[in-house]
Parts: C-alpha cells; structure tokens; sequence
C-alpha cells in the first residue's frame, strides 16, 4: 500500500523534486505489481483492485475508467475546433519493477497483445531483481539558426564568451524554472555546411526538470535572437527546441529468465532476431516500432507528446546509421541481458499531462513523483515490449498470440460475457475459425447448454 508518511508532516516529496501546483502531490508506489489472473477478471474487479492496490481515489479515477464523464469543456480549451474525443482503451500492464519499486502501468492504445506481452515480459525479469533505469537527467535543446554571418569561425567564439550574459539573459526568462532548480545551463555553437552555405547554429542546454519544456525552451531561444544577431553580425531564422532530446537519456537493463523464456535455443533466437535488426534497417524499423507500440502507449496515458518521443527516439537511432534502440547479450548463466537507450523528454507538470484528467489518473496510477522517473519506467516498458516481440518472433511467431487476444475480442463482439469469452475464443482458435458468425453460434449453443 501507499506510504502516507508525508501527511504526517513531513514534506512531500512532489515538492522537494520541484513539480508545481496542478499535478497532486504523488504517493508511494505500489508494494507488488504481481497481480495473477488480472486479465481474467472482470472489467470491475480490475478497477477495484487498482484502487486497492494505488490509493487512487473513485473520483480520481473516474474520468479514466468512465470516460464519458470527461468535461468536454476541458477538451475544447486543449485545441482548436472541437466538436468530440477519440477514447482509447487503457489496459493495465503489471508485474514491472524498476529500480526496487513496483508500478502498476497504464498504456493507452488501439492494439491487442501489447499490453498482454509488456507484462509477461516484466514478469520474466523478476527472478533477477526488475529493471535498473538512469537517466542524464532533463536537459533540452534549443536551437537557434544564423544565416549571412561574415566570420563565422569568430562569431562562434564570441557567442562562446558571451556564454554568462546569453545565460543570464535565457533564465530571466522563467524565474519559477529556476526556482525549482531548473534553467538554462549551457551554450554550443556549430558551424554546419548547407545547400545556402555555411550557418551557425547556436543551442542553448536547458534543465526544464519536470517540464517537458518546448515553452520554456523556445521563449529562451526566441529572447536570445537579437543579442546572437548583434554578437554575430548575421541573421537569425529559426528558434526552437530540438527533438533530438540526446541530452535527456534514459537507460534501462534487465536480466530476462533463459527457462521463462524458453530455453538457451529462444535465447539465441532472440540475439539472432536483434543482430537482423542492427543490420537492416528494413527490419530495424519493424523492431524500433514494436519498441515504441509500448513507449508511446505510456506517453499517451500520461497526456505527454508521443510525436515528440517518436521524433527523438528515431533520430536518436539515426545517429550513426539507423540502428536498434536496445541490445541483447547473454550472461555466463545464458539468460538473456537486454538494455535500452532513448531521449525520453516527458514531463508531469505543465501541458496535457496536467490538464487532462484522464491523463492525471494515470500519473497518479503510476505513482511517479518527477519526469524522469516516469523516463524509467517508459524505457523499461519499451524493453519489456521489444523483448517480448522478438521471443515470439524468434519462436512461434506473433501470430498464435495475436490470434488468442483476437479470438476474444471476437467472443466478446458476439455477445459473449465472462467464462464464456475465453471457452468461445478457445474454440474459435482451435477451430481456426475466428469469425462473429460462428462465435454468435457457440454463443447460443453454450448458453443453452448452462441454462
Ligand atoms: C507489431 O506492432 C510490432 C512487431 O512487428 C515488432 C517486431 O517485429 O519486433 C511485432
């Protein structure tokens, strides 16, 4: 359960990490993600049990598990021309332990299997300790383009020496940043050859803590221009952030059980599934994008920009020729060792993440008290759902699995409720015939058969 120390008097920590008002403050997180048989029971019992199991309150989360009660009012205010939502369903994903803590994980998407195979995958972890996460903590990039600069060999170094002025200069843009630690940190300055000729582009390093920080980046960017044009004595076209986030890190390892994988021969198979990969990137990018069915599916839950995941985490595997965003080796045991690297700029305050009230369930499933601990368990997801592509890939294919979860929703299309969904979908598997018509058939005759 919950640890409800900080209302005893103590400060909470949301607030020593420096999150800001909006987001409520976040409690422990839960004891044991292990929850046997969860996909089996009913819609129902499954919210309760997250309630039990998070501290969540049934007003908190109700705008998560009744999405109807979701004020359209809100909504309309988040972009422009609205006139509905699109829901998607939120599947619990459990059994993940990151860093010696356990977390219940909401994932929203439109695919089957993928929140099924993300937990089987954490589950195999376990035996060995969960997942171990780091990250380079928060920085942002932002960037400021120069054109028609006269010396641009000097003008670099001049930006360099004014780095104290262009600082102070950026973090009088957002004073409550660096109150809560944050602000702008560093300059660079790179010259690079364009069809146009030479530019410089000037970026500014930025800690934006438990923003996502595309305002605060680009506010600093666009106040810095003049100075930059003076010091330079060019042009200055664009300001904004880069998405190539490659200072804002996140990293996770696991050791993957070789018997709850497979056996030594899935092993191997899932190595040899991963040096494809690094190899082609016509495979490469099958595999990245399995890693990011898990990924964005966390990064739409908790209301973060997935476009900007998916932009980081492709151009960071682009780097030196598109390649894989995790590795696979074994250990002297022959179990299988998976890692992961990938720019993970999410945040908890600011944006959707705290405007939306589903999205602010979520945070408050996870229980995450800072950004870059919602990083870690994003990265690990994503390791999880990779691993778990390939060892099906890598044995019986994705076909089977795929085809079970199919059957189901079949089932379920057809009418079926309860035990009824799994009996239907058995057969309809066994039959390989996974069609409405003959699920709404075994329907009837089932029925008549328990009456
Ligand atoms: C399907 O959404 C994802 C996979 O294609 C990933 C992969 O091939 O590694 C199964």
């Amino acid at each position: 359960m919950r640890s409800q120390s900080w209302k005893n008097g103590l400060i909470p920590p949301a607030f020593l990490l420096g999150m800001s008002k909006g987001i409520s403050v976040v409690e422990a997180l839960v004891e044991d993600s292990r929850i046997s048989g969860f996909y089996k029971l009913p819609r129902e019992d499954r919210i309760k049990k997250v309630i039990e199991l998070t501290g969540i309150s049934e007003e908190e989360i109700k705008p998560l598990t009744d999405p109807g009660s979701v004020d359209l009012e809100i909504l309309d205010h988040m972009i422009e021309n609205v006139i509905g939502a699109m829901t998607l369903p939120l599947g619990i994903a459990t059994n993940f332990r990151i860093n010696e803590q356990d977390y219940l994980i909401p994932m929203a998407l439109e695919e089957p299997s993928v929140v099924a195979a993300a937990s089987n995958a954490a589950r195999m972890t376990r035996p060995y300790g969960g997942f171990t996460a780091t990250d380079t903590g928060p920085i942002m990039i932002a960037q400021i383009q120069v054109v028609n600069v006269p010396t641009p060999h000097s003008a670099k170094l001049r930006i360099i020496e004014e780095k104290p002025m262009l600082l102070d200069l950026a973090n009088e843009q957002d004073p409550i940043l660096v109150k809560f630690g944050g602000g702008a940190r560093d300059i660079r300055v790179r010259i690079i050859d364009t069809s146009l000729g030479s530019m410089v582009i000037c970026e500014l390093l930025v800690d934006t803590r438990d923003a996502m920080g595309a305002n605060a980046v680009n506010t600093m960017a666009e106040a810095l221009a003049p100075k930059i044009e003076d010091i330079t004595g060019g042009k200055v076209l664009l300001r904004i952030l880069s998405n190539l986030a490659e200072k804002r890190l996140v990293r996770a390892r696991a050791t993957f059980d070789k018997e709850m994988l497979g056996g030594e021969e899935v092993v191997d198979g899932i190595i040899a599934a991963w040096a494809f990969a690094e190899a082609d990137p016509y495979r490469c990018a099958t595999h990245n994008k399995g890693i990011m069915n898990g990924i964005d599916s966390v990064v739409i839950a908790t209301g973060n920009d997935f476009r900007a995941i998916e932009a980081g985490a492709h151009s960071f595997a682009s780097v030196d020729g598109y390649s894989s965003l995790t590795k696979y080796e074994k250990d002297a045991e022959g179990n299988l060792i998976g890692s992961i690297e990938i720019p993970m700029a999410v945040g908890l305050v600011g944006g959707a993440t705290k405007v939306h009230p589903v999205a602010r369930a979520a945070v408050k499933i996870l229980g995450v008290k800072t950004g870059m601990e919602l990083g870690h368990v994003i990265a690990s997801v994503g390791l999880a759902q990779n691993l778990a592509a390939l060892r099906a890939l890598a044995s019986e294919g994705i076909q089977r699995g795929h085809m079970s979860l199919h059957a189901r929703n079949v089932a379920a299309t057809a009418g079926a409720r309860g035990d009824l969904v799994d009996k239907i979908a058995k057969i309809l598997v066994e039959e390989k015939n996974v069609k409405v018509e003959r699920a709404k058939e075994l329907l009837e005759e089932l029925s008549k058969s328990t009456k």
